[in-house]
């Protein structure tokens, strides 16, 4: 689809960024910490955390079959000889920590299965995964446990065997409902798929179900997201992530299935967006920092307003919970001034736990700038706000802030005290462009190759 260009800020603002879901961003990471660092940031951060407990990260990577718009790191098979061993290797990381940490129990105030899809897990497979878990694993009392699923694999047994170990989270990807827009990205569920999967949820006692949409995807026009809406607002969950389609071929192959030329970008893809957006207010929905909507019975809302809102690999939580320790393949940790990710191949992630090995394979040691630079990316991302009137706030990358957002200011995106920077109503759908007026790594290295998503 040829984009058409005439309002002059999608023009300027329309750039490959980050969606700063941390900073520094991946392709920045540069110091990678040996296992030992890495156990050292954990306990530290246990530490810091009080009684919070840890977050743990859940990677499971399995599908049935590949979504072609899909950016997840993802297994695709239908064979479930994968399961028992992968069940395994997840158990063995976690011992590992518990060793190095010197835990019997590990106690975690946040759990999240992330995918792939988790319900790809038969009943059985899920239960083995929760006993083991359970055993090395204390919640906390107020403990919250969360689950991506795939609609056209889960069912009311998968959900209630995840209910009877506390899940009550639950976040459906739904992305579209359109049936072109199905067919071309390899993704056909109807709404009675997704109905009946909300109401199960519903009647095991899940109080927050999340729907993910991705707008962006090929073939989608007003009238196909419009009516995309008129089925998300009868279901009524929850939550719902409005996702920006990225498309990253260079990365994901799969995306090539699709012509570029389907896909609608530039202006019409932001009032794609902007549809969504007023559909999803007009029914009382209210819009939390980048591309997430809640009604105000959720926590998610709650979070925002109390100001515990945060900002993670796993997008918008309500709770900010560290050190995340992540298990599985290509999972990611976060320690606050660390970051560690596991390999991202299968077998070489079960080899190396196999070994005695916590099998990182990259991740980052947080110098003092990367940690306020961090600070005010997640206040601008969670709060719309960001100050530095305090000296812990300021660098001298932070000094220079104020330049780059000259323009922005001057094009109504934010507004700028001596020491702050506010977002405004509309400079909310170019915060990934503000936030880059705070990345001093990219600032100061731009990337050789295409690595980032457009901003628009
Ligand atoms: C792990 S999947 C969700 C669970 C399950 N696999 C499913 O698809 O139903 C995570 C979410 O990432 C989003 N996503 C995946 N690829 C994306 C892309 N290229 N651009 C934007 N969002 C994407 C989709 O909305 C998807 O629901
Ligand atoms: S969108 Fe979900 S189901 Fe589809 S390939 Fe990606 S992770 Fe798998």
């Amino acid at each position: 689809m040829n984009a058409t260009l005439a309002d002059p800020l999608i023009a300027k603002y329309d750039v490959a960024g980050p969606r700063y879901t941390s900073y520094p961003t991946v392709p920045y990471w540069d110091v990678t910490p040996s296992a030992g660092q890495w156990i050292e940031h954990i306990r530290d951060a246990l530490g810091a955390a009080g009684d919070h407990g840890a977050a743990i990260y859940l990677h499971i990577p399995f599908c049935r079959a590949l979504c072609t718009f899909c950016g997840c790191n993802t297994r695709i098979t239908r064979s479930h000889s994968f399961i028992p061993p992968y069940i395994q290797s997840l158990l063995a990381e976690l011992d590992l920590y518990r060793g190095h940490l010197g835990a019997s129990k590990l106690e975690f105030g946040e759990l999240h299965f992330g995918g792939g899809t988790p319900t790809f897990l038969t009943p059985e497979e899920l239960e083995s995964l929760l006993k083991g878990l359970f055993e090395r694993l204390q919640p906390r009392a107020d403990a919250v446990a969360s689950i991506e699923v795939d609609p056209r694999v889960t069912t009311s047994a998968q959900l209630e065997v995840l209910a009877r170990y506390g899940f009550r989270r639950i976040s459906l990807g739904v992305q579209d409902f359109d049936p072109r827009v199905q067919d071309i990205v390899n993704r056909v569920q109807s709404e009675a798929q997704v109905r009946e999967v909300t109401l199960a949820a519903r009647a095991l006692g899940y109080h927050s179900v999340n729907f993910d949409l991705i707008y962006g995807l090929p073939l989608q026009t007003l009238a196909s997201v419009d009516a995309t809406m008129d089925a998300v607002c009868r279901l009524r969950p929850d939550r719902i992530a409005l996702y920006g389609y990225a498309h990253v071929p260079w990365i994901k192959p799969g995306q090539r299935r699709f012509t570029e030329i389907d896909l609608p970008e530039g202006e019409q893809k932001r009032a794609l967006y902007e549809l969504g957006r007023q559909r999803l207010e007009r029914e009382g929905y209210r819009e939390i920092g980048l591309d997430h909507f809640a009604l105000e019975t959720d926590s998610l809302w709650q979070a925002l307003t109390s100001g515990t809102l945060h900002r993670n690999f796993m997008g918008y939580t309500t709770a900010f919970t560290r050190p995340m320790i992540g298990l599985g393949v290509s999972s990611i940790g976060d320690a606050g001034d660390a970051f560690a990710q596991n390999e991202k191949d299968l077998q070489r992630y079960q080899e190396r736990v196999a070994l005695g090995e916590l099998p990182i394979q990259r991740g980052h040691l947080l110098d003092p700038e990367d940690q306020v630079l961090r600070r005010h990316i997640l206040r601008l991302m969670t709060r719309l706000e960001t100050h530095w009137d305090e000296p812990d706030d300021y660098t001298d990358f932070v000094a220079t802030a104020a330049q780059r957002l000259a323009e922005p200011a001057a094009d109504g995106l934010v507004e700028l005290g001596a020491a702050s920077c506010t977002v405004t109503e509309k400079g909310r759908g170019y915060l990934r462009n503000i936030c880059m007026a705070f990345d001093a790594r990219l600032a100061r290295r731009m990337p050789d190759k295409a690595l980032f998503s457009r901003t628009v």
